[in-house]
C-alpha cells in the first residue's frame, strides 16, 4: 500500500504530541546539511495560534541549528523506531550524518526547509516564534505551520490507539522506556 501523508487541521495539531511521547526533532544548516536529535522535553502550549515547545540543551548541535535557521519539524515516532530513537539520541550529529547512519528517510517538508521523517507516523512542520533561555536548556517555541499524520492513524480529532502502529514511546529516564498498554476512552 502506498504510504501518503495526510494534512491533519492546525486546529487539531497539538493532538499529535498530546501525550508527552518521545519526538524525533529535525532541522538543518544554513548550508542544507539536515540533523535529527531525539527529545523527551517537549509540549503543547498553545492552540490559536498552534504553538508546541521543544527544549534542547545549549551543547546540542541541533540547538545551534535551530538559533541560526529558526525552523524545525517535530516527527513523531513508533514504537518500530526505537532503535533510531536511542541512536539519534546518543550521537552528535555535528560529524557524522544521522540519517545514513540510522537509515531513516528523509522526505521534502512542505513549508519550512528541515525534512520530514519518512518512517516517522506525525509530523509537526514548525517556524521559530520564540526563544527562551533556560538554564542549560534552550526552549524554542515553534509556530505549527503544517501539521501531518500517516494515512488512516489519526482518526480527524485524535491518534487511533486500536491501530499498533500508533504505539508512541515514551521515556522515564536512562534506559528505561515504554508505550501504552492499556487504552481508556472516558466518554
Ligand atoms: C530518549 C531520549 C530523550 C532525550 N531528550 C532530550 C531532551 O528533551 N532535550 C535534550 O536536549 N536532549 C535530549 N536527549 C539527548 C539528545 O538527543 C542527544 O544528546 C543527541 O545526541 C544530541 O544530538 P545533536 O548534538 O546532533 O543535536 C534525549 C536522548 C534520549 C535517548
Amino acid at each position: 500500500m502506498e504510504l501518503i501523508k495526510e494534512e491533519i487541521p492546525l486546529t487539531r495539531a497539538n493532538r499529535l504530541i498530546n501525550s508527552g511521547s518521545v519526538i524525533l526533532v529535525t532541522s538543518i544548516s544554513k548550508e542544507e546539511r539536515p540533523n535529527i536529535i531525539t527529545l523527551a522535553w517537549q509540549m503543547p502550549v498553545s492552540h490559536n495560534p498552534p504553538l508546541s515547545a521543544i527544549s534542547i540543551a545549549k551543547s546540542h548541535f541541533s540547538c545551534q541549528l535551530i538559533e541560526t535557521t529558526k525552523e524545525f519539524v517535530i516527527n513523531v515516532p513508533n514504537v518500530f523506531l526505537l532503535k533510531q530513537v536511542k541512536f539519534c539520541g546518543s550521537v552528535s550529529g555535528k560529524n557524522i550524518d544521522k540519517f545514513k547512519e540510522s537509515s531513516l528517510t528523509p522526505i521534502p517538508a512542505k513549508v519550512v526547509k528541515p525534512p520530514l521523517i519518512k518512517e516517522c507516523i506525525g509530523h509537526l512542520e514548525c517556524k521559530v516564534v520564540d526563544i527562551y533561555p533556560a538554564g542549560d536548556h534552550t526552549i524554542f517555541i515553534g509556530n505549527v505551520v503544517v501539521a501531518s499524520a500517516n494515512k488512516g492513524l489519526f482518526d480527524g480529532a485524535c491518534w487511533d490507539l486500536n491501530k499498533e502502529e500508533t504505539s508512541l514511546i515514551y521515556h522515564f529516564g536512562g534506559t528505561l522506556f515504554a508505550t501504552i498498554g492499556k487504552v481508556l476512552d472516558q466518554q
